[in-house]
């Protein structure tokens, strides 16, 4: 029997019911109407317009060149998709390095883009920013681990947490987004027990990609998924076309599979 998608507007504050009574968040990365619309229908629960439209989208080497402007209008195009799921839209690069300019850009991905939550990439050097987001009443999602603007400081796109004080910094880190009023996390590419770990100490929903089963949600970008990778599709992720026979059949497998915890296994864990 097909499972019904359910209906009910999904909110920050719905986000930290599901991780209350437990149930998984599943999220996927949209860059357009058609995609949002299918992912929407599926009851994927929140839909990203993440960065990496820099490089599935406009074939760039990494999502650093990446404009607040673009994100806007990417995140424009999804919102008409969308009913139901929560709107999470990335800031880009250098857009929120200091409080009033993450204001500032948030305000347009807002205005323009009609995103619900914003999400910022880093720890104690960002909760100034999430900090002041919170004050004017814009949800935020943090973002820890493998961060994609930071590839040329990190020197490739490889696993974070492996050593003891990286994973308690990372820690940490979650703690501190916690406290700065951060309604969400997504963790990338961190081992599975670490990943367990933050979303055991902290009461905001911890969403991984390549971080386990254990998270209270898992994203993945959609390119990824849908086996239309430009290269070797990451370890963490998993092609959901080979046993269906459609872009809505695949998405409603990986919203069952990430419900029901069969996604990820360990083959796509660290
Ligand atoms: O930009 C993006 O797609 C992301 C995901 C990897 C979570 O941030």
């Amino acid at each position: 029997m097909s499972r019904q998608a359910p209906t009910k507007k999904v909110t920050n504050v719905e986000l930290l019911a599901m991780k209350a009574r437990g149930e998984k968040i599943v999220s996927l990365t949209a860059y357009d109407a058609s995609f949002a619309h299918i992912q929407d229908e599926a009851g994927v629960d929140a839909v990203l317009v993440g960065d990496s439209l820099g490089m599935v989208v406009q074939g760039k080497n990494s999502t650093i060149p990446v404009t607040v402007d673009e994100m806007a209008y990417h995140a424009k195009i999804v919102s008409r998709g969308l009913k139901r799921a929560l709107l999470i839209v990335d800031m880009p690069f250098m857009s929120y390095s200091d409080p009033q300019l993450t204001a500032k850009n948030a305000a347009i991905l807002m205005q323009k883009g009609n995103a619900e939550m914003v999400k910022l990439e880093g720890g104690k050097e960002v909760l100034s920013s999430v900090e002041r987001l919170v004050e004017l009443g814009i949800p935020v999602c943090g973002h820890l681990g493998l961060l994609p603007q930071s590839v040329n400081q990190l020197g490739g796109y490889r696993v974070q947490g492996r050593e003891q004080k990286e994973a308690k910094r990372i820690l940490n880190d979650a703690k501190c987004l916690e406290k700065a009023g951060a309604s969400a996390i997504v963790v990338e590419c961190i081992p599975a027990s670490l990943a367990k770990n933050i979303s055991g100490s902290v009461n905001i929903p911890i969403i991984g990609i390549g971080a386990g089963v254990d998270c209270d949600g898992q994203v993945l970008v959609s390119y990824d998924m849908l086996d239309i990778t430009v290269g070797k599709r990451p370890k963490f992720s998993k092609n959901f076309m080979t046993e269906t026979k459609s872009i809505s059949q695949a998405i409603s497998a990986y919203v069952k599979a990430v419900k029901d915890k069969t996604f990820p296994s360990d083959e796509h864990t660290f």
